[in-house]
């Protein structure tokens, strides 16, 4: 790989741009480097809760979660935080990847579910792994987390703020599910998922979007108050996920297509181009309507909810894993990924593999 550092404005006549960015990266045809995923890894917790399991605890069943989700079991951390799943991803990818931990220059992780406020779970994994010269900060956007710390960590590549750069999504949702809460537990899971981003001057056809609308936060909720600013006493976690099903649902349908849409128009590219839409796996059925919104077939539309439930953050990573080292995902294939989540957020980015 062939970067130049520090090139001086004088010496790329007519890009005055590039004096915003002193340290950016450019390859030597001068364009402005882009980052490229040469390496993935995921871990999940080895306790599996079936629909049956959950079945015993509160008033559903089996042919119930699975008809209106797709998920037939879920991982659940006993000992795991997601520091141990975080660093156990991380270490899967980089090895994947061939990069020694002292390589990695930035580590960005999103999760929302760290048992501790500070340090960040970044920092933590940082000392896990010992990428002693990176920098790590965590990144809160509930399900939409992996495609947010995809796309900063493009913007550090392009800023050439860094070069390399450790992508983490690891989530322990099970520790602020209400467990009598029949709508909200039976959809989450626990896991990590990781990917090594590098700067790359091959790498091309790179675009994304994002969005927020926080009017509608209120649909979906883990909030960490005490009632009255009183102390919970009575032994139940005081932090539970809320979520209206419902509107997350339609969120999802409209937004999702929308996202996908956008930026494709952007990089000019159709979803004939495209081979993997890789989506947040909340539920079989909101992929199902995603793909007939767009006018697609299921089979450019991977799912692992069925093992894994919703991950939040993790589960984009986790499948690109599953993707990348069953072979499905082949060198020069343009990928779209799509998160949505609490924020309300959602955005897509289209790349090349
Ligand atoms: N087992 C049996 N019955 C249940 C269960 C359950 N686990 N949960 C709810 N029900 C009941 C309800 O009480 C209701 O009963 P009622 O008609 O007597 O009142 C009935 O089933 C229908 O409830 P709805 O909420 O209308 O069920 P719906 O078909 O909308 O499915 C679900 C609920 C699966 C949560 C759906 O709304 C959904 O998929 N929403 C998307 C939300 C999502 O995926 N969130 C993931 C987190 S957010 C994210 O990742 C973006």
């Amino acid at each position: 790989m062939k970067i130049t550092r520090n090139r001086r404005v004088s010496e790329t006549a007519g890009r005055q741009s590039r004096s915003k960015f002193p340290n950016a990266l450019y390859s030597e045809a001068g364009n402005k480097m882009i980052g490229r995923i040469c390496g993935t890894g995921s871990f999940v917790p080895e306790k599996t809760v079936s629909n049956d399991d959950l079945a015993k605890i509160v008033d559903t069943s089996d042919e119930w979660i699975r008809e209106r989700t797709g998920v037939a079991r879920r991982h659940i951390a006993e000992q795991d935080t997601v520091v141990t799943m975080g660093a156990e991803a991380s270490r899967r990818a980089l090895e994947n990847a061939g990069i020694s931990p002292e390589d990695v220059d930035m580590i960005l992780m999103a999760t929302s579910s760290s048992n501790v406020i500070f340090p960040s779970a970044a920092c933590s994994v940082q000392r896990e792994i010992g990428a002693v010269h990176a920098g790590g900060l965590d990144v809160s956007a509930a399900c939409t987390g992996f495609l947010s710390v995809y796309q900063i960590g493009q913007a550090y590549i392009q800023a050439g703020m860094a070069q390399t750069v450790l992508l983490i999504g690891a989530e322990s949702l099970s520790r602020l599910v209400n467990w009598k809460d029949r709508s909200t537990c039976i959809l989450f899971g626990d896991g990590a998922g990781a990917a090594v981003l590098q700067a790359d001057e091959s790498a091309s056809c790179l675009q994304t979007v994002f969005h927020s609308d926080g009017r509608k936060g209120w649909t979906l909720t883990c909030d960490s108050r005490h009632k009255d600013g009183a102390k919970d006493l009575s032994g139940d976690p005081s932090t539970f996920i809320q979520m209206d099903g419902k509107e997350v649902f339609k969120f999802a349908l409209t937004k999702v297509p929308e996202a996908v849409r956008e930026v494709l128009e952007k990089t000019e590219l159709s979803t004939d181009d495209i081979s993997w839409f890789l989506l947040h796996q909340a539920n079989i059925r909101i992929i199902e309507g995603v793909a007939k919104r767009l006018r697609l077939g299921m089979d450019r539309f991977p799912s692992n909810m069925e093992e894994y439930g919703n991950t939040s953050a993790a589960s984009i990573p986790i499948l690109l894993d599953e993707m990348n080292r069953s072979g499905r995902l082949e060198r020069g294939q343009k990928v779209v990924m799509s998160g949505f989540g609490a924020g309300l957020t959602w955005g897509a980015c289209v790349f090349e593999w």
